[in-house]
């Protein structure tokens, strides 16, 4: 069983997408009692026709996330268009600070899974609030950023998605560093297909695809939440899978002290290793830029005295 707390858009959707994945049974958390009541209702009256036997629990009651496997945050206000995922942090540290409390208290042994924006920053938060092990505490943006690359390098060269695999490292927000070298068309290197301009507008499209889309439609729901069950399936089903994942480091990649996406192997025990790649010097040159804006991000953080204060309840709803 896993749980997933907020049950706005993302929340929901996740939820759906895990129960028509068949990876689990859900309790879907929010303090807004009737929405989250009918979220799981709606869902529940999908089953026949997609014919998947999960149950989903709807509730306002934080203890019934005791015994889950994995509980997912993704409450906190929204990225709005013009805002930058920075603009978030000061809110939606408070509401993760409060409802890792919940988590500690309900569910010790769960693996924690960040979402709220800006995902590094919380999951840096969620990590260091719950005083849990590090492989327990990890974050959902990398991931994401790596199939929007794969989706646009697909797109370019017209061949199938499926046979791209690619990775995207560093901050999930526009200092993100998509490795190109790593990126490949069925193990064929992708330069080797693709002009090096091509590869710039691939490049490119990735790091701004988040905020594109909110631009035109105010926010992302059918990516984030599609990655959301994948990364849950790899832990609940042990799988093992190889993907960016933010988690947080002690020395790996030169870093320390800092949530951050980087390659790993997620598992039953979440991060079950950090894998360390050899970096092109343009890499390294991006992901220290990465890994100094979100520095100082958690430098702010850290010296704002607000931040301690517990938020009023009515906050903890992603919008
Ligand atoms: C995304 O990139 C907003 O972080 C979210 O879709």
């Amino acid at each position: 069983m896993i749980s997933i707390i907020g049950a706005g858009k993302v929340g929901s959707a996740s939820a759906f997408n895990i129960l028509r994945f068949r990876v689990s049974d859900v309790v879907l958390i929010d303090i807004n009692k009737d929405v989250v009541k009918g979220e799981a209702l709606d869902m529940m009256q999908a089953a026949p026709a997609i014919e998947f036997d999960g149950k989903v629990k709807g509730t306002n009651d934080f203890s019934e996330m005791e015994g889950s496997e994995v509980v997912v945050i993704v409450a906190g206000a929204g990225r709005k268009p013009g805002m930058t995922r920075f603009d978030l942090i000061n809110a939606n540290s408070k509401i993760v600070k409060s409802i890792v409390k919940e988590v500690v208290r309900y569910a010790p042994e769960c693996k924690l899974m960040v979402v709220t924006n800006p995902v590094d920053i919380m999951t840096y938060v969620a990590y260091k609030e719950s005083g849990f092990k590090r492989n327990r505490v990890f974050g959902m943006g990398n991931i994401l950023d790596t199939m929007r690359f794969r989706s646009y390098i697909a797109t370019e060269l017209n061949v199938s998605r499926e046979d791209i695999r690619a990775l995207v490292i560093g901050e999930h927000g526009d200092s993100m560093v998509p490795l190109v070298d790593y990126a490949t068309v069925s193990g064929i290197p992708i330069k080797d297909l693709l002009e090096k301009k091509q590869i710039e507008k691939i490049v490119s499209l990735t790091r701004t695809s988040g905020a594109d889309v909110i631009r035109l439609k105010g926010a992302t729901t059918y990516a984030p939440t599609v990655v959301i069950a994948i990364m849950v399936d790899a832990v609940l089903r042990g799988r093992n899978r190889v993907m960016s994942v933010s988690t947080f480091l002690q020395g790996e990649y030169g870093f320390s002290d800092i949530s951050i996406g980087v390659p790993v192997i997620l598992g039953k025990n979440g991060v079950e290793r950090i894998l360390e790649l050899k970096l092109s010097p343009e890499a390294k040159k991006q992901l220290k830029k990465s890994v100094s804006i979100i520095k100082d991000m958690i430098n702010k953080l850290e010296n704002n005295p607000l931040i301690e204060e517990f938020p009023s309840k009515d906050c903890m709803r992603e919008e």
